[in-house]
C-alpha cells in the first residue's frame, strides 16, 4: 500500500519511520542525502494535513541515552529543508514525546529522540520489542515505513510496529525496492558488483551470495587486504580479518569453478602515518601488491588497478556499487573511489550506488546524484536485497496489508 491508499489524512495522526542515520562531524551533518530522500513522503503527509510523528535512529547507542547520538541536528535540518518548525521531544516514548505528539496541529511534523536510546528497539526478545512498539503505536492511527536504510533490521520501529497499525510504504521505500529488485531479478548482463568499504567481516559475508548473481565482483576497500593475504601476499600493517582468510580462498576457488571473475588489485597506495580522526596522511606511495612494505598500511587501490576496474565497470550493462575503494575522506586517498565513481557515470545501462558511505563519497567528491541511475539510501539493506534475501521490514508490510 502507498500513502495514497490510506485515504483522507487530514487531522489524522501518522507515525512514520525514517532513516536519518546521517554522517556527523560534531553536531554538523556532513551529508543530508538521507533527510532529503525522505522529503517527498513527509511533504505529502504535511500537505495532506496529517499530524506526523517521526521515528528515527542515529548511530548505535546500544539502548542508552547518549547526547552524542541526539537527533537534534536532524530535527534542525529537517525543519530548514521543509521550512517548518520541526520540534524534537526530549525522550523517545516518555512524557515529552507523548505530549509533543498529542499537541500537533494538522500538517505539523515532530521527531521523538533516537529510538535506539530505548533498549527494546534493537532487542532480540520479541516481547520486549512488542512492548516498545505498542508505545510507538500511541503516536498514530497509521504507520508509514519510509526508512529504507533500516528495513533489513528486525527492530521495534521497523518491524513490530508495522503489525500494530494500518500501514503503508512511503515513496522512498517503494522506489528503492522497485529499482533494486528489478536489478537482481533480471539483471542486464554483464552484471558487475563493486564491493568496498570498511566493514570487512560484514562485506566478506555477502560475497557468497553475490557470486551467484553477479558476473564479475570487483574488490576494493578494507577487505581487499584479506584477499591479498589469501593469495599469499604480505600486506604490511594493512587491515586483515585473519578469521576470513580461508573464506577468501574458498571464494577465489568458487569463482574459478563457476567462470565468475573476482577482480583484485595489482597495485595499492600505502602510507606509514595516517590519522583517521584528524583526516591526515603522511607520504603516500604506490606499490605493486607483491611489494607492500612491512611498516606501511594499504589505504587505497593503485592507479594500474583503477584502470582495470574502470574498464570492467564501463563495459557492464548493470552495475551495483557498495563501499568506497579507499579512505576517500583523506586527501591523497580518494583517487580509487573517484575513478570508480567516474566509471559508473559512463555505464551504458543501469548504475546503482548503494549505501550511506558510497552515496556520501560520490557527493563529497563532487558528483551529482543525477549522474547515476540510482543512489540508494540503504547500505546493508541494499546489499541484502542484492543477495536475494527477504528483508523483515518489507516482508512485514506485505503480510499485514
Ligand atoms: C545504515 O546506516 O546502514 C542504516 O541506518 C542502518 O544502521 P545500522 O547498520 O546501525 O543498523
Amino acid at each position: 500500500k502507498s500513502v495514497d491508499d490510506l485515504g483522507d489524512l487530514r487531522g489524522k495522526r501518522v507515525v512514520i519511520r525514517c532513516d536519518f542515520n546521517v554522517p556527523l562531524d560534531g553536531d554538523k551533518i556532513t551529508d543530508d542525502g538521507r533527510i532529503k530522500a525522505a522529503l517527498p513522503t513527509l511533504t505529502q503527509l504535511h500537505e495532506a494535513g496529517a499530524r506526523v510523528t517521526v521515528l528515527a535512529h542515529l548511530g548505535r547507542p546500544k539502548g542508552e541515552v547518549n547526547p552524542k547520538f541526539s537527533l537534534a541536528p536532524v530535527a534542525k535540518r529537517l525543519g530548514e529543508l521543509m521550512n517548518l518548525d520541526v520540534k524534537l521531544a526530549e525522550d523517545v516514548v516518555g512524557p515529552s514525546a507523548q505530549e509533543l505528539s498529542k499537541s500537533l496541529a494538522d500538517g505539523d511534523i515532530c521527531l521523538v529522540e533516537n529510538v535506539r536510546f530505548e533498549p527494546g528497539e534493537t532487542s532480540k526478545d520479541a516481547a520486549e520489542r512488542l512492548d516498545l512498539a505498542k508505545k510507538y503505536a500511541e503516536f498514530g492511527e497509521y504507520y508509514v515505513s519510509n526508512g529504507f536504510g533500516v528495513v533489513h533490521r528486525k527492530q521495534a520501529s521497523v518491524y513490530d510496529l508495522s503489525k500494530l497499525l494500518p500501514n503503508a510504504a512511503g515513496s522512498l521505500v517503494a522506489k528503492e525496492v522497485e529499482v533494486l529488485e528489478g536489478l537482481t531479478a533480471e539483471p542486464k548482463r554483464p552484471f558487475v558488483v563493486v564491493l568496498g568499504g570498511a566493514k570487512v567481516a560484514d562485506k566478506l559475508a555477502v560475497i557468497d551470495n553475490l557470486l551467484k548473481v553477479a558476473d564479475t565482483l570487483v574488490i576494493g576497500g578494507g577487505m581487499l587486504f584479506t584477499f591479498l593475504k589469501a593469495q599469499g601476499y604480505e600486506v604490511g600493517k594493512s587491515l586483515v580479518d585473519d578469521a576470513s582468510i580461508e573464506t577468501c580462498k574458498k571464494y577465489l576457488e568458487q569463482a574459478e569453478a563457476t567462470s565468475k571473475q573476482i577482480l583484485l588489485p595489482t597495485d595499492v597506495r600505502v602510507a606509514a602515518d595516517v590519522d583517521f580522526d584528524a583526516h591526515t596522511v603522511g607520504q603516500v606511495d604506490v606499490v605493486p601488491v607483491d611489494a607492500i612494505p612491512a611498516d606501511k598500511m594499504g589505504l587505497d587501490i593503485g592507479p594500474e588497478t583503477e584502470k582495470a576496474y574502470a574498464a570492467a565497470i564501463e563495459q557492464a550493462t548493470s552495475v551495483f556499487w557498495n563501499g568506497p575503494m579507499g579512505v576517500f575522506e583523506i586527501k591523497g586517498l580518494e583517487q580509487g573511489t573517484k575513478t570508480v565513481a567516474e566509471a559508473l557515470t559512463k555505464v551504458d545501462g543501469l548504475s546503482v550506488v548503494g549505501g550511506g558511505d558510497s552515496a556520501s563519497a560520490v557527493r563529497a567528491l563532487g558528483f551529482d546524484d543525477d549522474q547515476f541511475g540510482h543512489i540508494s539510501t540503504g547500505g546493508g539493506a541494499s546489499l541484502e536485497l542484492m543477495e536475494g534475501k527477504e528483508l523483515p521490514g518489507i516482508a512485514v508490510l506485505k503480510e499485514n496489508n
